[in-house]
């Protein structure tokens, strides 16, 4: 008999998603329990749901042929698991309080599993105190968490709130339901960019978000991994799960990424500056219109190359190549340089559209091949990127 997962649609824009998180699951052999809020019937069909889904959608407490087929106490407790996308920020309130007024609010008071939960609301919304309070208080009762996302909404704001990816919820699902296989591996993740000061107010940096480094971050954390998560500049959300460590510069990032170590694995994703500034004033520099201030540069450490070559290598060295021309050529070149295992290669154009965007394309190089996976998500990416750390 298949293991069953009970989805919980809630009525938020993101409702449509779940349509892909049901196939998702359904190639991983579960059988799903479809659950339909009033509200999401406005965003989502029931026949929609059950066609995909292949069941009866679930939808009122009061139908009396569900309580001679299955009661609702019974429906609770039917599921390996209870998954609720999109978890809106009126469902998370009324779980936090234990309310129980439909049958979604009823399945989650009463079931005895365990509740992974996919928040979908708008920024103001999900930064807002009683939300955070609620968060909290849902951590503390067991509940799981998988995002949200940070990225364009729907309603034309910018920010945290977006529903994780149905393949990242997927993920999760699986890792909730199995043993965590990188629970003993000691992973380190660079990511972000660094910042070299020329003055206290201006400096040298580059457009990377630290998108990627985060994602990959989330992904290895589902697995189990202990993440030491040193990050230079970057306006994404940090990874919960991770240690975080803050650095500024380059030399900063390197003596935080070799006074963690030793790790079973290293992943380089950051984009650290080649060069800082030797001439660095302390004070901040004056216009002056007889002649311009020179800037003398001078090389950073590598730490990628540095750490494929230590003395306590990880079993697995990771990096990354992001180039404008001849792509895989000089990502081949960079992996034998550094002497790392694989190269993440990536293709930047002129207008560095790579940067702070939710997509990629990227090249999987290592000595003996080269694998070009699709355009994805760098969600998507993270996922595949810990599936190949996991089969190493
Ligand atoms: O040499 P390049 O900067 O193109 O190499 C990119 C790869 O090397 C990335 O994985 C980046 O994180 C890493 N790197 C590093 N330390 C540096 C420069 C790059 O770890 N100083």
């Amino acid at each position: 008999m298949k293991k069953k997962i009970t989805i919980i649609i809630g009525g938020g824009i993101a409702a449509y998603k779940s349509l892909e998180l049901i196939r998702f699951l359904q190639s991983e052999n579960f059988e799903i329990i479809p659950v339909l809020t009033k509200s999401a019937s406005n965003f989502i069909t029931s026949l929609s749901i059950s066609a995909i889904s292949k069941n009866k959608v679930y939808s009122d407490l009061f139908d009396l042929n569900d309580e001679t087929e299955m009661g609702h106490i019974q429906l609770s407790r039917v599921s390996e698991l209870l998954v609720v996308a999109p978890a809106t920020a009126n469902l998370i309130s009324k779980f936090a309080n234990g309310i129980a007024d439909d049958l979604a609010t009823t399945l989650v008071l009463a079931t005895d599993k365990k509740v992974l939960l996919a928040p979908s609301m708008n920024v103001r919304m999900w930064n807002h105190p009683a939300t955070k309070e609620n968060i909290l208080k849902l951590k503390q009762f067991g509940f799981e968490l998988i995002g949200p996302n940070s990225g364009e909404m729907a309603c034309g704001e910018f920010g945290l709130g977006r529903m994780a990816e149905p393949i990242e919820i997927k993920n999760q699902i699986l890792s909730s339901l199995k043993n965590k296989n990188l629970s003993n591996k000691k992973i380190l993740i660079t990511s972000g960019a660094t910042i070299e000061r020329i003055d206290p107010v201006r400096y040298i940096s580059n457009d990377s978000s630290g998108i990627q480094g985060t994602s990959i971050a989330n992904a290895l954390i589902r697995k189990g991994a202990e993440v030491i998560f040193v990050t230079g500049k970057s306006t994404y959300e940090k990874p919960l799960g991770a240690k975080i460590i803050n650095v500024e510069s380059a030399r900063e990032m390197y003596d935080a990424v070799f006074k963690n170590g030793p790790y079973n694995v290293a992943i380089c994703a950051a984009a650290v500056s080649d060069w800082y500034v030797d001439n660095k004033n302390s004070k901040k520099i004056k216009k002056s219109f007889l002649k311009s201030p020179q800037i003398s540069l001078k090389e950073n450490p590598d730490i990628l190359s540095d750490i494929s070559k230590s003395k306590n290598r990880p079993e697995l060295v990771i990096g990354f190549a992001a180039e404008t021309d001849d792509l895989i050529k000089n990502a081949k070149s960079k992996l034998n340089q550094k002497g790392c295992d694989i190269i993440v290669a990536n293709k930047i154009d002129n207008k560095s559209s790579v940067f702070g965007n939710l997509e990629n394309k990227v090249s999987i190089i290592s000595n003996d091949k080269t694998v070009h996976w699709p355009k994805m998500s760098k969600a998507e990416i993270g996922e595949k990127l810990s599936d190949l750390i996991e089969n190493h």
